[in-house]
């Protein structure tokens, strides 16, 4: 993946009114989203952190908004107010960063958010997005579903945490790749795990207690899908074997559950944006027009790759 747009498209320092600068004499700032508890969001920051040691960045800010809109505008006029002059932005939801944008933009600092994205202009209210095709990786959960059911279940969605475009992308491209392929495949059950093994597990307890015949899972992170499998071997069920369960991320924990069997699949979802945030920052400073949106590619991992690829889970 390059961070470059095709010539006459794209986001320059012209456009957005910033001012070159060398970001190995620069103060960055990172905004995390959500609280470190899941793997996601432990090596998304982690990868910050080791780029901008890498590269020898002057400063790096790291905040946390412990899943607090409120905070996360907090946080990013904080930075601001610290001197940060590029902002690296992981949403906790599309809407409502608005006054934090506000006073980036007043500064005329860019903001790059990263794995969700914001209902704003690019290149105006923001310099670009980074991350994954959200859709894509529904569809992808849909085809491995299909796999592992032959087409045929009872199947429950849980639901990533509402108020952001990643929630809504897996839902849509899960929803319509199996309406398009698998009219047995009958959706029973959607209810929000809010991205989280505790809740996870609740919501799955109750769906398993009122829909005993549920006999898929799709869970639209990996920290659900562990939460879901407790649940379903407490009501006495076999994940992966008379339950099938496919989810989203890549966490070690998850991939090694593929490996053993209790998760059928897992769509990879790469949270290692260093490297590719500060190569697209740096490129945006040496003059080249950054796109709107910066797509990666993500892996797999299957009953057939899990054990050779697990070392590259997180
Ligand atoms: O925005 C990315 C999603 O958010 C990840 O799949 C999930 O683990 C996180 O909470």
């Amino acid at each position: 993946v390059t961070p470059t747009a095709p010539a006459g498209e794209g986001c320059t320092l012209e456009d957005y009114g910033a001012e070159p600068l060398d970001l190995t004499d620069a103060v960055v700032g990172f905004s995390q989203s959500e609280r470190e508890a899941n793997p996601f969001r432990i090596a998304e920051t982690q990868s910050i952190r080791d780029e901008a040691e890498r590269l020898g960045v002057k400063q790096l800010l790291v905040t946390n908004a412990n899943s607090q809109l409120s905070k996360q505008i907090a946080d990013i006029q904080d930075m601001l107010a610290q001197g940060a002059q590029f902002l690296i932005v992981a949403p906790l939801n599309s809407d409502g960063l608005e006054p934090a944008l506000a006073a980036a933009r007043a500064k005329n600092v860019p903001v790059l958010t990263i794995d969700r994205k914001i209902n704003a202009t690019a290149c105006e209210d923001y310099l670009a997005f980074l991350g994954s095709d959200f859709v894509e990786q529904g569809r992808r959960a849909a085809d491995a579903m299909i796999e592992a059911t032959g087409g045929e279940a009872q199947l429950a969605i849980l639901l990533g945490s509402s108020g952001n475009n990643v929630t809504t992308d897996r839902t849509t491209g899960f929803v319509e790749q199996i309406e398009a392929e698998a009219p047995g495949i009958e959706i029973v059950a959607q209810q929000t795990g809010e991205f989280a093994r505790d809740k996870g597990q609740q919501v799955m307890e109750q769906l398993i207690q009122a829909n005993p015949d549920i006999d898929a899972v799709y869970a639209q992170n990996d920290e659900m899908a562990l939460g879901a499998i407790v649940a379903l071997k407490a009501a006495g069920k076999t994940p992966g074997e008379d339950v099938k369960v496919v989810s989203i991320d890549g966490t070690r924990n998850a991939v090694e559950a593929v490996v053993d069997g209790e998760i059928n699949a897992v769509i990879e979802s790469n949270p290692r944006f260093g490297p590719l945030a500060f190569q697209t920052a740096q490129s945006f400073y040496d003059g080249q027009a950054i796109p709107e949106d910066v797509i990666i590619a993500d892996d797999e991992y299957t009953p057939e790759n899990a054990e050779q690829d697990v070392a590259n889970a997180y």
